[in-house]
């Protein structure tokens, strides 16, 4: 029997074994950067950074701490993009004296992480970084500074390793392209 969410996928993007390669290297960069810093803090953007901060925090050798944050979008679907950001879970920790690093699933436009950056700005940290698995640098709207980027990839929307397809299939181990007309089929 096919895997439910085989019927949605048009490729493999970035197999499995890519994305562990990849995010072990982005945490032996991380640990070494911070090596001297004693307040690291990552701060997971749920829900899509879930995946990638369990898997990051096991390749950071720096003792640090983790939270979590989740934000939303108004306007429901696949590709809506809206500018009105909201918090919809908050931190539970304060970031004075914390060195904060963001953990996120992907950039697109940039109004998501334009607003966090703000918002955690505003809450005055020691410092203040973004790291993101996945970047889709030409759909950008707002420029955001990125430190830390796992992949740059393609205008194509993905799903798994944390990516939704109508909040569903985050547990499929690789990252796979949507095929489109099978989601449109289904509406
Ligand atoms: P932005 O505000 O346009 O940068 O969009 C950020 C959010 O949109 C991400 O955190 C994701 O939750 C979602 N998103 C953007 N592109 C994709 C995609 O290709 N697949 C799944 N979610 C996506
Ligand atoms: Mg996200």
């Amino acid at each position: 029997m096919p895997a439910p969410y085989e019927k949605y996928l048009k490729e493999i993007m970035i197999d499995t074994e890519t994305l562990h390669q990849r995010v072990a290297e982005l945490g032996a960069v991380i640990s070494s950067d911070y090596a001297d810093c004693d307040a690291l803090l990552l701060i997971c953007i749920l829900k899509g950074g879930v995946m990638f901060l369990t898997d990051l925090t096991r390749h950071i050798t720096v003792p640090h701490e983790i939270d979590f944050m989740a934000v939303s979008s108004y306007g429901k679907g696949a590709r809506s993009t809206t500018k009105n950001v909201r918090i919809v879970m908050d931190l539970s920790i304060s970031l004075a004296g914390k060195h904060v690093l963001i953990v996120e699933d992907i950039i697109d436009s940039g109004y998501t992480l334009d607003f966090v950056m703000r918002m955690l700005q505003s809450r005055q940290p020691a410092s203040l970084r973004l790291c993101t698995l996945l970047n889709k640098q030409s759909r950008r709207e707002v420029q955001i500074p990125i430190h830390y980027v796992g992949f740059e990839i393609e205008d194509k929307f993905v799903f798994g390793y944390g990516l939704d397809l109508d909040e569903k299939f985050r547990n499929v181990p690789f990252i796979g392209v949507v095929d489109l007309d099978a989601l449109k089929a289904d509406s």
